[in-house]
């Protein structure tokens, strides 16, 4: 059973972990053990005694969700406000309840209506707990909410732990940022709006870890709005997790008989990052992607964005469509510019017609011209946004979020649109649903180019929670449009990775983690993606992009692009006759080996920035197949010869591969401890080594 009860213990077991807490005699619910498994019997609750005028016995317990309130000192999960005023919850269990693989154990405030539910779920065959909170309010008044965590999280043993997050821009996603937290707090956030490029929302705690070792434990908040981790070590040395809505600007006003469910946090503990991302891969594309794409191979794609940018034509992208189709490619993407009076990035954002200069005949011709040469056709959209110079605005000025005393930020020219609004959901379902419904079109990219700014919404009572009903919004347009239009795939961006979190893989079949294609600076980039969320839903694209000051062959860059789900992004028309046959022999070499990449066991066996070189191998279920990435810029002080020791195979098995021009046939054993000699010479290094059990 992955989950038993036995009053007042309760304990949830994944595949390899253990996690197990009680109610103690004042009735509050206590963490007791994260990690490997232990005999449910021996578990006791220890109660503290050594409480002075200072130091208060409830400020030291580790709770699985921490009130504010009474002695509690420490920060809190939960903070409510009740309407006579009252600022302290102060909850008690109230009972249980266990259905199949969930659980969820309800604490009642004391004296108010309000039911806090912890909602936590195995997963049968995985190491990960989700977990998330229901919030109730029986009564009739209003209950405020003022500060709304998905989980709490207590960390076993005394010592510190490097805590884990990124410290990223726009262009530098997921920069790996590492601080040992020895005392007080770390908190990272986002708002923006969005989960946004700086921040991610998870947090990472490891003890001597590395990709096959140490104690790595983890939690990642499925949400794309404004969000707070934060992780704390008190004075005994221990570390806690919180992971929730960020409660900068925000309250929920919960009024009687509402319920509101936080998103959930996925976490776990796993020995060493390599396997928590291979159990955060095998669970996020069995469990959180959309059913409709989550085991389907993602198509080769062509995006004009690089090629065109707003210039487009219905002849430019013919064209493009013919050399992508030439090349292999599978679904032909138009990116911004053929809509509303989109000629630059200062007018037409919210007019979602086809613009008729552009497109005389509207879309059908390029989409006929696309289909008929054997792709399928996607298009570019940016919802949430308007110009001033559109004909939207022009007739709802109101509907963005604004002050009337206040001067509108513009950002790239544009404004958010208040998708709190009714009508204004309303207007952007009906436009999005008529272009899926008058075309043939297969996938839709959602981008989203800006952070919000005077957050005025007049329409709400109360405004301060419109960061979260906007990111709700967002998700319940996508699920609508989903419902209606079953074969259309939908890929989140946000000016590159603003929004590449497990919240949009919840409702997105795929993310464009960065805007930045260069290979070089990609290969970081892809590394921290890859740390949570599946290299299947990760777009990459070869583009022209070789980096200003660090051009890389096409070769280099289609070897990055093709650790991904692989797209083009170049200008075609440019490439000369050798380029297109690399082209042509990449993306068949890709199709071929595209089940290892997008749904194989990661393995990164050397990190691009610490090691000099990438090294990634992808391992199929049954440890037959296999292939490897290596790639190398050039290294630096004559340090040019290693071992590549592979990982993930069958050491019984025998494996034939092509190493450096030789074939090679040795058992799993003899390629993972003893390794192959590699020799990295010259610039742009980049080998495909594909491996297969020889009997
Ligand atoms: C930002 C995106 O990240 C790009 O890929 C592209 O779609 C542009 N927006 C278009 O304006």
């Amino acid at each position: 059973m992955p989950i038993t009860v036995k009053e007042p213990y309760f304990i949830l077991e994944t595949e390899r972990t253990q996690y197990v807490f009680g109610i103690d005699q004042a009735g509050r619910e206590r963490h007791l053990h994260w990690g490997k498994k232990c005999l449910p019997e021996d578990f006791f609750i220890p109660e503290y005694e050594d409480e002075n005028s200072n130091h208060s016995a409830q400020d030291e317990a580790q709770q699985e969700y921490t009130a504010f309130g009474g002695t509690v000192y420490r920060e809190c999960a939960l903070k409510a406000r009740f309407s006579d005023g009252c600022r302290e919850t102060d909850l008690a269990y109230r009972d249980f309840r266990l259905d199949g693989d969930t659980l969820e154990v309800t604490l009642q405030d004391r004296h108010y209506p309000l039911a806090v539910t912890l909602c936590y779920r195995v997963t049968p065959g995985c190491d990960i707990l989700t977990r998330w909170v229901k919030l109730q309010n029986s009564g009739t008044a209003p209950i405020t909410l003022e500060k709304i965590c998905s989980a709490e999280l207590s960390l076993p043993g005394e010592q510190p732990y490097a805590i884990h997050n990124t410290n990223g821009a726009w262009g530098g996603e997921g920069l790996p940022a590492v601080q040992t937290l020895t005392s007080g707090a770390l908190t990272f956030e986002s708002r923006r709006g969005t989960s946004g490029h700086n921040h991610a929302p998870y947090l990472l705690a490891s003890r001597r870890a590395g990709e096959a070792s140490g104690e790595v434990f983890f939690a990642a908040l499925a949400y794309s709005g404004n969000f707070k981790a934060e992780a704390t070590r008190d004075l005994f040395g221990r570390t806690r997790l919180l992971l929730g809505l960020n409660d900068f600007d925000f309250s929920y006003t919960l009024k009687g008989g509402e319920t509101f469910e936080t998103p959930p946090v996925f976490c776990g503990t796993t020995p060493g990052f390599g396997e928590m991302s291979r159990q955060m891969h095998r669970f996020v594309r069995e469990h959180v992607l959309p059913r409709a794409f989550a085991k389907k191979p993602l198509p080769v794609l062509y995006n004009s964005w690089e090629a065109t940018g707003f210039d487009v034509s219905c002849e430019n992208q013919m064209r493009l469509a013919d050399l992508a189709a030439a090349a292999g490619v599978e679904l032909f993407v138009m990116d911004d510019g053929w809509f509303g009076a989109r000629r630059n990035d200062r007018a037409g954002l919210g007019d979602w017609f086809v613009n008729r200069e552009k497109f005389p005949q509207g879309l059908a011709p390029l989409i006929a011209h696309v289909n008929a040469l054997g792709m399928d056709f996607g298009l570019w959209v940016e919802p949430e946004m308007v110009n001033a110079d559109s004909d939207l605005f022009r007739a709802h000025p109101d509907w963005t979020y604004h002050y009337d005393t206040r001067k509108a930020h513009e950002l790239r020219h544009q404004r958010v649109l208040n998708l709190t609004r009714e009508d204004v959901r309303a207007y952007l379902f009906e436009r999005l649903d008529s272009l899926l419904s008058d075309y043939n079109i297969r996938y839709i990219k959602w981008d989203m180019n800006r952070p919000f700014s005077e957050t005025g919404a007049e329409n709400l009572e109360n405004p301060q929670m419109l960061w979260y009903l906007h990111t709700q919004a967002v998700y319940e347009l996508v699920d609508r449009l989903r419902a209606k239009h079953p074969d259309v795939q939908f890929e989140s961006c946000a000016s590159g990775g603003g929004r590449a979190d497990l919240g949009a893989l919840l409702h997105f079949d795929e993310v464009w983690p960065s805007d930045n294609t260069d290979a070089v600076d990609r290969m970081t980039i892809q590394r921290a993606y890859s740390l949570l969320h599946p290299v299947k839903t990760m777009r990459a694209w070869v583009t022209d992009v070789g980096g200003p000051n660090k051009p890389t062959s096409l070769a280099f860059r289609f070897q990055i692009a093709m650790q991904g789900a692989l797209g083009l992004g170049g200008d075609l028309t440019k490439y000369s006759e050798a380029d297109l046959q690399l082209c042509r022999e990449n993306i068949a070499l890709y199709k071929e080996i595209r089940p290892l990449v997008q749904f194989g066991d990661l393995y990164r066996l050397a990190d691009p920035d610490a090691d000099e070189y990438l090294c990634t191998q992808y391992v199929d279920e049954e440890k037959r197949k296999s292939v490897v990435f290596l790639a190398a810029r050039g290294t630096r002080f004559y340090k040019k010869r290693m071992a590549v020791r592979f990982d993930g195979l069958a050491p019984e098995k025998r494996y034939a591969l092509c190493w450096e021009g030789e074939n090679v046939v040795k058992s799993g054993a003899y390629l993972m401890e003893v390794g192959l000699p590699l020799r990295i010479r010259g610039a742009d290094f980049n080998r495909i080594v594909r491996i297969q059990a020889a009997e």
